[in-house]
């Protein structure tokens, strides 16, 4: 299938750009329109390798933005949609909500808006597992599985999630959503779990673990998430939902031990600080769904895909260095500045 004008928007997060960067490198047909806020998430260093590509064009701006959106959509003659815009950490969500609600509702709704007045072709809204609450200690979620959100950032996903339903189901708009667990690999903004503790432990600096460490959450390399992304944009059921996972399964601590060991650090820089308020225990995914539907399944073994992490963050110390002496540099030295 041609995917031809296709409007990415968060294409400079760590998803998004990693997505751009692969669907650049492995197809022609694809002329890109990548609509970014660059809030502090957002970082074109990620986007180096496509920047110069005539089938490339960056825009800064905000999906809550009506009239830019409306400008682009006519502009470019978009036909697809994949909505990897928002806020999408946590713990910020609980330091403050608004903007969570902003741009990862209000600004869906404009983009929902926008894909049915230009009649897309199809419109790939990319949600997570988190809109299905947590997990006891048996147990997968599947697409049946009811919408359970807990936090902030998962109930203006879950949001967004109904609206985008709402609207294949009104107006026939072709929306398909996809629900991931967990990513990691190059480019991960360092305020998540797997880059803050590579980083901190290159720092010396202690690795702060959430209650008693023991929340577990499902593991996938970001290149198999994208990998099933493009084929949900290529042949996804409209007005279906799937699943994503590598059904990989850890606990944060023996995350960050690996961490620790294979950096050779010490493992007294692990600090068990104040649990996160309504802290989800677990996370797994079934998807069973999207293996038996479009053939997806995750490339990528654990071990082999951590190694490459840590292996991309050791050669990239200038990419990393510049956040946390950048945009990220009050947070940072709030949170771990002191040791
Ligand atoms: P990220 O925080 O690294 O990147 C988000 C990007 O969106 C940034 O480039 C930021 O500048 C941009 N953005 C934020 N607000 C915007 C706005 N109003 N207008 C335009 N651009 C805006 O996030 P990520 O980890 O790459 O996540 C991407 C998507 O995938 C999110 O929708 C997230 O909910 C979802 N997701 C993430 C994970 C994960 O493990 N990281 C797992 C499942 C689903
Ligand atoms: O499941 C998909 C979701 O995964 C995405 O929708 C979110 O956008 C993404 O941020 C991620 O959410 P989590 O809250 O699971 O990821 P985070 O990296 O923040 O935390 C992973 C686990 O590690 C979680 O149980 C909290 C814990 N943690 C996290 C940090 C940052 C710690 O113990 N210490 C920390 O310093």
């Amino acid at each position: 299938m041609e995917i031809k004008n296709i409007l990415i928007t968060g294409g400079a997060g760590f998803i998004g750009s990693n997505f751009i960067n692969y669907i650049l490198s492995n197809r022609n047909d694809a002329f890109v329109v990548n609509l970014d806020k660059l809030t502090y998430a957002g970082n074109l260093e990620n986007l180096k390798s496509v920047e110069q590509k005539k089938n490339y064009q960056f825009v800064k701006g905000d999906i809550t933005n009506y009239e830019l959106v409306d400008y682009l959509f006519k502009k470019y003659s978009i036909n697809y949609v994949i909505n990897f815009a928002a806020e999408s950490h946590v713990d910020r969500s609980i330091l403050g909500s608004e903007i969570f609600y902003r741009t990862n509702v209000i600004g869906t709704n404009v983009l929902l808006e926008a894909a049915k007045r230009y009649c897309v072709k199809k419109f790939v809204q990319i949600s997570t597992d988190e809109v299905y609450g947590s997990l006891g200690p048996e147990g997968l979620f599947t697409e049946h599985t009811p919408l359970s959100p807990n936090s902030p950032y998962s109930s203006s996903k879950a949001s967004a999630d109904l609206m985008a339903l709402s609207f294949h189901h009104t107006y026939g708009l072709p929306v398909v959503i996809t629900r991931c667990s967990n990513n990691y690999g190059p480019f991960q903004f360092p305020e998540k779990l797997i880059p803050l503790m590579i980083i901190n432990s290159l720092n010396n600096k202690t690795l702060p673990v959430y209650g008693d460490g023991l929340n577990v959450r499902d593991w996938i390399y970001v290149t198999d998430h994208n990998k099933a992304v493009e084929l949900v944009l290529e042949k996804g059921r409209v007005g279906e939902v799937y699943n994503i996972g590598a059904s990989r399964e850890m606990k944060n601590i023996e995350i960050v031990k690996l961490i620790l060991s294979k950096l050779n650090k010490p493992i007294e820089l692990i600090e068990y600080v104040k649990d996160r308020p309504g802290h989800d225990r677990r996370y797994a995914i079934d998807s069973t769904k999207i293996q038996n539907e479009l053939g997806w399944k995750p490339g990528f073994e654990f071990e082999e895909a951590i190694g490459k992490t840590i292996d991309w963050y050791l050669s990239n110390k200038n990419w990393w260095e510049r956040i946390i002496n950048g945009s990220y540099k009050d947070y940072y030295n709030l949170q771990y500045g002191k040791n």
